[in-house]
């Protein structure tokens, strides 16, 4: 079997693939109500919230569509902290809708610096809203979320927060850290496929609702809360992906949210320390390196493409390369969901052995 290592989509557990066998039931019906009621229970509590919490049928971008235009109006002024591909897409999002789009870009690599933040809001009194990718999983940065929200509530802003690749893997206490939305991906740590976003929204993004003026219809958070009152979904929801949720909640509440967290932590460092001893870097600083994927720096002679294929070929272990202009020049390896050390300890053994086939030569 290939061992998947990718930054989602994550293995599932067997119990969550055998949800997806259940026959379909009616969406209308007392038995999904049930089941979209306990779901939405648990997520509050792996959210850390006592916002809403709604269930859309999407994949992560459809989430960061949602939380653009819920709460903004054509030529409002959004500020967008960037250091990588998916900043700049929630950032694309915004400016699609119409959004004045003041981008804050940092080194991609490093993470956002919450004084700059400050200063950036401090410079224009008109903005908003600021967008914020809590963990970059293009670059294998995980920003300072607790630092930056509390810039951006100190200048009484609007927080909307990309956690698609960080929450249920790296601790992010939504209500604590005031953000107002928080959008997540089944198929990252939430050991689901791909199929759902799941969303947060305080009483402040519904306040910023009410004025909000950008087009939707299929994302309407007013339609989501109004049929989740009658534990329903406005459109007809992947029942096989919300039966397998329903299972990875369960078994992620059994261990336990501060035990998830700590694992990926220890998951984080055993691969850094893995990468750096075979004698490679690594692309983001370390001091803000994520727990959920490992960004390593191609070296002098290494052929990345070659690499992944090796490692797919032969050692059954699969990789990501890097996105846009990190093409050829990092690799990743995800490390979030379904993941051990021992998980890890087999992706080191075959780079051991695929890195040399590929052209690298470990410097002494
Ligand atoms: C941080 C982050 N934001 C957004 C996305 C986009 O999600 P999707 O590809 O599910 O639309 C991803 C997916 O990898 C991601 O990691």
């Amino acid at each position: 079997m290939e061992k998947l290592r990718i930054p989602g989509p994550t293995p599932c557990p067997p119990e969550v693939l055998q949800a997806m066998t259940k026959q379909m039931i009616n969406h209308r019906g007392e038995e999904f109500a049930e089941i979209l009621n306990g779901v939405t229970d648990k997520l509050k509590q792996l959210f850390q919230t006592k916002n809403d919490v709604f269930l859309l049928t999407a994949s992560g971008t459809g989430g960061l569509e949602a939380a653009i235009v819920n709460t903004l109006s054509p030529d409002d002024k959004v500020l967008s902290v960037s250091s990588g591909v998916f900043a700049e897409r929630f950032a694309t999002i915004a400016e699609q809708y119409g959004a004045e789009v003041i981008p804050l870009r940092f080194e991609w690599g490093k993470a956002a610096d919450a004084d700059a933040v400050g200063k950036a809001l401090q410079a224009d009194p008109e903005i908003k809203a600021v967008l914020v990718t809590h963990n970059e999983t293009s670059t294998g940065v995980t920003n300072d979320l607790a630092s930056i929200s509390s810039v951006v509530k100190e200048f009484d802003k609007l927080l909307l927060v990309d956690a698609i690749s960080s929450l249920g893997s790296i601790n992010l206490p939504v209500d604590e850290w005031h953000c107002d939305l928080v959008v997540t991906g089944s198929q990252k740590g939430w050991m689901v496929p791909p199929g759902l976003v799941m969303v947060s929204v305080s009483q402040e993004a519904w306040r910023a609702r009410a004025n909000a003026r950008m087009p939707r219809f299929y994302w309407d958070f007013a339609q989501a809360r109004n049929y989740l009152e009658r534990g329903q979904t406005p459109w007809t929801p992947p029942l096989p992906i919300v039966f397998a949720l329903s299972v990875s909640l369960e078994l992620m509440l059994k261990e336990g949210l501060p035990n998830i967290v700590a694992r990926h932590a220890r998951v984080g460092r055993a691969t850094r320390e893995g990468v750096k001893s075979l004698g490679l870097s690594l692309f983001a600083d370390e001091n803000y390196a994520s727990n959920t994927v490992t960004a390593v720096s191609s070296s002098d002679g290494l052929d990345i493409k070659k690499l992944l294929r090796i490692l797919r070929e032969e050692h059954q272990v699969v990789l990501s390369g890097g996105q846009q202009k990190l093409d050829g020049k990092i690799f990743r390896i995800g490390h979030l969901g379904l993941v051990t050390e021992e998980d890890i300890e087999a992706v080191i053994s075959a780079l051991k052995v695929a890195l040399p086939q590929a052209g690298f030569v470990a410097i002494k």
